[in-house]
Parts: structure tokens; sequence; C-alpha cells
């Protein structure tokens, strides 16, 4: 089947073995509310208008009860509300039995990104999960802030993702392609870019992304591993690379600059300071900025660290 013929109005093309129920049961409440809406409203309208109040004729007795009527309007919405009730409750068990042989992936939130740990294949990414077609995915999530909330519209799944807490959804992807991920729950001044993707890769696809994601990236220059780095360890979300102000200091031009700190400090932008605020980035406080940006301790390699201060330090002019 064509995956766009599955779209609907609200959501994007099916891709997950529980989309097409979950499409079903909503349709299904969809349409039952408009059709009830119609009939109640179209009815009402009728009889307000051919029984109004006229001239000359007098008001007529209200009947006390019809057993008949009472009887319709008990079982047609029993009926009704038990249709949605069965159908999801079938596919709430489903989402909420993970298959046995799922693929284990560690989700970590915090502001404003996704930490993807493989826990058996031993890789990590950041904002995008790579993920293979027709197996199951357990993801156990937590954060390391606040609440956010993984949320992929294509394979209609959505979970919170709390701290101090693991949370679990599954999906199984029914075919190849991009899906967005994005957070669902409003944490902060990022949340509208805390945006990533699923990526439903072939089988072999998947074993040769595991493969390539455990080794250091040596082909590149130490600056052309950091504009890659930029954007896929979501440096991106915060500083912008043109002098644009955002949430953070922009990079162009902050190398080898003095630079003002919260609590009248001042401090000179060399390497060193920027390893510490890409690491413990609670450390110096840029002045006029909140402190909101995570630390990398820990999820970057030293060749990674390395690759972003070189980054920066190209972006002068
Ligand atoms: Cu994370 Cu909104």
């Amino acid at each position: 089947m064509n995956p766009d013929s599955t779209a609907t109005i609200f959501l994007p093309p099916q891709g997950s073995t529980v989309s097409g129920q979950v499409d079903t049961i909503f349709n299904f409440v969809f349409i039952a509310s408009i059709v009830f809406f119609l009939i109640v409203v179209s009815v009402a309208v009728f009889f307000v208008i051919r029984y109004r109040k006229r001239a000359g004729m007098a008001v007529a007795e209200a009947p006390s009860h019809n057993l008949k009527l009472e009887i319709l309007w008990t079982v047609i919405p029993t009926i009704l509300v038990f249709i949605p009730f069965f159908l999801g409750f079938r596919t709430f068990i489903k989402m909420h039995i993970v298959p046995k042989d799922a693929l284990q992936v560690k989700v970590t939130s915090q502001k404003w990104f996704w930490t993807f740990d493989y826990t058996v294949e031993g890789v990590n990414s950041l904002n995008e999960l790579v993920v293979p077609v027709g197996k199951p995915v357990q993801l156990t999530m937590s954060s390391k802030d606040v609440i956010h909330s993984f949320y992929v519209p294509g394979f209609r799944i959505k979970m919170d993702v709390l701290p101090n807490r693991y949370t679990v959804t599954w999906f199984e992807a029914t075919r190849r392609g991009e899906f967005e991920l994005f957070c669902a729950e409003y944490c902060g001044t990022g949340h509208s870019e805390m945006i990533g993707k699923v990526r439903a890769v072939s089988e072999r696809e998947f074993k040769d992304w595991i493969g390539a994601g455990s080794a250091v990236e040596e082909g590149l220059s130490l600056v052309e591993l950091g504009a890659k780095l930029y954007t896929a360890k979501a440096c991106i979300t915060c500083h912008s690379i043109d002098g644009a102000p955002g949430i953070a200091p922009s990079f162009k031009g902050r190398f080898g600059i003095q630079i003002q700190l919260e609590g009248g400090k001042q401090t000179i932008s060399d390497e060193n300071y920027l390893r510490e605020s890409i690491l413990k980035p609670m450390a110096k406080i840029a002045y006029g900025f909140q402190p909101v940006m995570p630390a990398y301790q820990g999820i970057l390699k030293d060749r990674e660290i390395d690759a972003l201060v070189e980054y920066i330090k190209s972006l002068q002019k």
C-alpha cells in the first residue's frame, strides 16, 4: 500500500505496526462525533422552528416518559462507547507489552536534545534514532532535567520522559523512511527546537550504521568534523554560526575575545575556556545568558571536543 494514502488530515502516513489500529479508533470516534453532532443539532433546530410559540395555539402537555425512546437512547450510546473501548483496550495492551526479542535502546532527554544509547551494540547517537524495519525496538527512557515527551507522529506513539524514573515504550517500523521526532511537553526556551528524527532502514543498512557508529571519524579534518558535530550534537539548537543572537552566544567571532561573565568577572575565550564551557557549562556563565546548557562531559570523545574547539576557532569572520 502506498504509505501516503494512510495519512490523515491530522497525522502523517503510518509507519508502525500500531498506526493502523490507532487511526481506526480515532476515525471512529471522530466520525461518530460529527454524525451525532449533525443529527442532534439539526433535529434541535428543526424542533425549535416547527414547535415555536405561535399566537392562538395552546401550549401542549409535555409527555412524562416514553419507554421505547428511553431504551433507544440508552442502548445506542452504550454500544457506541463500547466499540472504541474494546478497540482501544486491545491496542493499549499491544502498545504496552514489549515483544521479547526487541532491540534495546536507552533514551535520555535533556534540554534540548535526545541521546540514544544502543545498550548491546555500544553505540550512541544524538537526535537521530536509527532502527531496522520489521524489528521491535524497546525504548527505556529517562530525563536529565525536566519532563519531556517522546513523540513520533508517524508511529502514533507518545510517551512522557521523566527525571528520576524510567518510562518504557516500543514500536516496530513497517517501512523505510524518515520519521519526525518531537518533544511534546513544554520544557523551556528551546522546546520547539527539540526535534529529532527516527530513520528506519533495512537490516543491512542498520548493521553498517552500527559498525560505522563505533568508529571515530578519522577521514575528516578537525574543522570538518566540528562542522558535522555542530549539527549532530545539537549545538545548532542554541548557538548560531552567523552572529545571530539566540538562547546562547553565537559561535561566530567568539574565539580569542574578552568575555563578560555573570558576576562581574571577565575571561579570555581561549581553547581551554571553550573546552571547559563544553564539558562543564556551569563553570563560567556568559553575561546576559541563562545557564541552560547541558554538560557534554561523557557525551563527547576527546577528538570530538578538539574538533568543536577548532570549528569555533575557524568561525572568525
Ligand atoms: Cu523537551 Cu519540550
